[in-house]
This record gives C-alpha cells, sequence and structure tokens, in this order.
C-alpha cells in the first residue's frame, strides 16, 4: 500500500481527499494542527470508509516535529499539502500570519522532503492568481495578475518556491492544482465544510441562511457586465476536486508527469452568476432564502471559470457531479450541523 501524508487532512478539501485516497487504496497520514477543523472529522472519514486514517496533530511549523514524525512513518512516499490558513479577509489584517503559516509550513516540507526520500508533492493553489484574466475560459498558460490580497501571494509565492526548488532538486516532482470554487460536502453528509464564525464564501452563506442562522443573504452586486449583472464563478463540486488529488498522486507514483513540475486547472469549465446559484439553492431544496442587492465587495473579480481541458485530457480527470446534486449535499450537511448545534445547546 503507498503511503501518503496529507497535511490539513481533517480540514474541508482535505477530509474529502483522505476519504477517495482510502476508497482508492493508498494508506494515510494526517497532519493537521486543528486551527481550523475538528478531530471528529476523523470518525465522518472512518464512518465512510470503513478506515481510520493515522492521525498526527502537528503544527507544520514545527520543522524539528515534522523531521521526526517523517522519521517514525518510514515509507512516505508522497504528500498533498493542504495545510494554510485561508481567509481573504482575515489575511489583509494579519498578512504575517499567513505569510508565515502558508509559506514556513511550505518550505519546512519541500526541505524534509529530499532528507526522507520523499519525491512527490502536491500543492494546493487557487484560481485567485489569475486575478480577473484578459481570455475566459483561463487556461494555465494565462499570466498570472498581482495578487488582490496577502492570502492570494502565499500561493502565487508558493507556486514559486515550488518552482524554483524543483529547479535547484530536481529529485523532486511536484503537481500544483489550481482550484477554483470549492462547494459543496459528501452526500452521506459525514464529512463537509466547517465555517469558521460568519461565513465569507457564498455557500455557507446561503446554507446558514436558508436554516435560519443569518437573516439574509447580501448579494454583492447586481451591475457587473454578466447576463444578470452579478459575478461569475465556476463552482467545483468538493468530492469531485478529491479525485483530482487520487489522479495527481497516481500520475505521479507511476512516474507518468511529463516533467517535474506540471500545473492542473481543477474546474468545471462552467461560469454560473451568483443569482443562478440562488436560484438552484432555492429550486433543488425546496426552500426559501432571503437575500438582498447590496454593493459590490472590494476586491471581487467580475467573472472567472476555468478551461479544465489540460485536466481532463493529461489527468484524466473530469468534473462529474452536477451543480443542482451539489448543492442539495451542501443543504443536507447544513441540516447535518443544524442537528449537532442542537444537541450541544439542549446538553
Ligand atoms: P481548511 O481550513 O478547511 O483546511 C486547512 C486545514 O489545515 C485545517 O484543518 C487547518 O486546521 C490545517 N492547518 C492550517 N495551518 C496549519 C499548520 N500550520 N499546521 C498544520 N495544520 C494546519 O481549508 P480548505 O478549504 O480545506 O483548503 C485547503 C487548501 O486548499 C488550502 O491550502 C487552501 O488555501 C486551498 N484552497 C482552498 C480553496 C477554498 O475555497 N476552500 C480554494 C482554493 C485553494
Ligand atoms: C463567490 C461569489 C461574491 C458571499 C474566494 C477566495 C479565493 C478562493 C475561493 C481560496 C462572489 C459572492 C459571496 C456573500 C455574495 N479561496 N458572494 N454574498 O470570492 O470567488 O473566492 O474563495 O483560494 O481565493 O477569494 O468566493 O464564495 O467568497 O464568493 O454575493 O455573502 O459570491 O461576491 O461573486 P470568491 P466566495
Amino acid at each position: 500500500m503507498k503511503k501518503i501524508l496529507v497535511t490539513g487532512g481533517t480540514g474541508y478539501i482535505g477530509s474529502h481527499t483522505v476519504v477517495e485516497l482510502q476508497n482508492s487504496g493508498f494508506e494515510v497520514v494526517i497532519v493537521d494542527n486543528l486551527s481550523n477543523s475538528n478531530v471528529d472529522v476523523l470518525n465522518g472519514i472512518t464512518a465512510i470508509t470503513g478506515i481510520r486514517p493515522t492521525f498526527e496533530n502537528l503544527d507544520c511549523l514545527d520543522y524539528v516535529g515534522l523531521d521526526k514524525l517523517l522519521a517514525r512513518h518510514e515509507g512516505i512516499e508522497a504528500i498533498i499539502h493542504f495545510a494554510a490558513s485561508k481567509a481573504v479577509g482575515e489575511s489583509v489584517d494579519k498578512p504575517l500570519l499567513y505569510y508565515r503559516n502558508n509559506l514556513v509550513s511550505l518550505m519546512n516540507l519541500l526541505q524534509l522532503m529530499p532528507l526522507h526520500k520523499i519525491k512527490h508533492f502536491v500543492f494546493s493553489s487557487s484560481c485567485t492568481v489569475y486575478g480577473q484574466p484578459d481570455e475566459l475560459p483561463v487556461s494555465e498558460a494565462a499570466p498570472l495578475k498581482p495578487a488582490l490580497s496577502p492570502y492570494g501571494n502565499t500561493k502565487q509565492i508558493g507556486e514559486e518556491i515550488i518552482r524554483d526548488t524543483i529547479h535547484a532538486t530536481p529529485a523532486i516532482n511536484s503537481i500544483i492544482l489550481r482550484y477554483f470554487n470549492p462547494i459543496g460536502a459528501h452526500p452521506s453528509a459525514m464529512i463537509g465544510e466547517l465555517p469558521n464564525g460568519v461565513p465569507n464564501n457564498l455557500v455557507p452563506f446561503i446554507t446558514q441562511t436558508a436554516i435560519g442562522l443569518r437573516k439574509q443573504l447580501s448579494v454583492y452586486g447586481n451591475d457587473y457586465n454578466t447576463a444578470d449583472g452579478s459575478c461569475i464563478r465556476d463552482y467545483i463540486n468538493v468530492v469531485d476536486l478529491a479525485k483530482a488529488h487520487v489522479k495527481a498522486m497516481e500520475r505521479m507514483l507511476q512516474n507518468r508527469c511529463a516533467s517535474n513540475l506540471e500545473i492542473f486547472n481543477i474546474g468545471t469549465g462552467r461560469g454560473l452568476s451568483v443569482l443562478e446559484i440562488v436560484k438552484t439553492f432555492q429550486d433543488v431544496n425546496n426552500v426559501s432564502l432571503p437575500y438582498k442587492i447590496v454593493s459590490r465587495r472590494d476586491g471581487d473579480i467580475e467573472q472567472v471559470w476555468a478551461n479544465p481541458e489540460k485536466a481532463n485530457k493529461v489527468l484524466g480527470w473530469a468534473a462529474k457531479e452536477s451543480i443542482e446534486d451539489t448543492l442539495r449535499s451542501a443543504w443536507l450537511w447544513e441540516i447535518k450541523l443544524q442537528e449537532k448545534r442542537k444537541e450541544t445547546t439542549s446538553h
């Protein structure tokens, strides 16, 4: 069995990826400091897959701790690196926290890889590196735009750190995945997203409003140059996204990479507006969602969606889940969370 280290493996995308890795026969060791996740996620992963992944509560900023961990878990062949801080607004207020957490963690892992004879590295990047693209859909060859936030900058710099490290250390092989907008939850509703405080992202805000935790959704602007005036994004189902990591892992471990550094867009290729998401969510779940149009949000991109052809052809991966099923899964997960909230308040 191939052993994989998954940093940030109890987080939103990490937990779904651990499920898909285990279902595909990989052995997983999770490293997470639980700064933005809960250890109960391990029960969800175990319930879905029948396998409890090994869990190490450790901060990726701890170089010595990571070194010892890699020595303890001899035989790790690859790393999927999700661990990072991801709140765009918070990164503007606390830039050093973001630069330190996201970049030092990355550098620690890259530095330790050759020492532990680990060759393969998958990095979570983001479509944020494209800013507002000149051409849509946006392909991997598009120029990167100046970052709009310290968070976005950590993804751009992270990509550069990987590129420079591989240039100097060709023994390292990396795949960078640029995710578009991950949404939804596992269809079992046993794992999903756990937003901290008031959600900034659209879909968690929608589900929390529909369940009654928030009064109404604010739609940030209807005066953009799009068909209905609201912003357009490429919303990718989180299970589909998780499966892209399995494809990347198989490609690397079978030495099928065309070069030591490959970059793939992970999106559906379809752009949907905020108002389309609002309407579809209400229709498929048969719930009503109070919303109002407010002014634009600072720093928002007008429209972006992926050209996923490279991932389709080279990686052999394509998004499969419909937006309807994805928004159903998001709602089922919110209902599950609400049950848990009630349980904890009644105790
Ligand atoms: P998440 O916050 O749910 O998961 C990240 C996990 O990493 C959390 O469990 C957190 O506790 C852990 N973590 C953070 N810093 C750590 C550290 N120093 N040491 C150990 N563990 C640490 O976020 P997510 O949405 O699952 O995102 C995963 C990755 O994908 C991140 O790198 C994020 O930047 C990237 N990404 C996310 C999105 C998105 O919209 N969710 C989009 C593009 C890229
Ligand atoms: C989507 C759309 C909002 C909330 C962010 C990061 C990006 C990436 C994904 C990590 C936008 C609109 C939202 C609300 C709204 N993360 N919206 N009302 O901004 O595309 O990307 O998350 O890498 O880096 O910037 O995602 O979910 O915040 O917004 O109208 O209450 O929904 O204006 O058009 P975004 P989002």
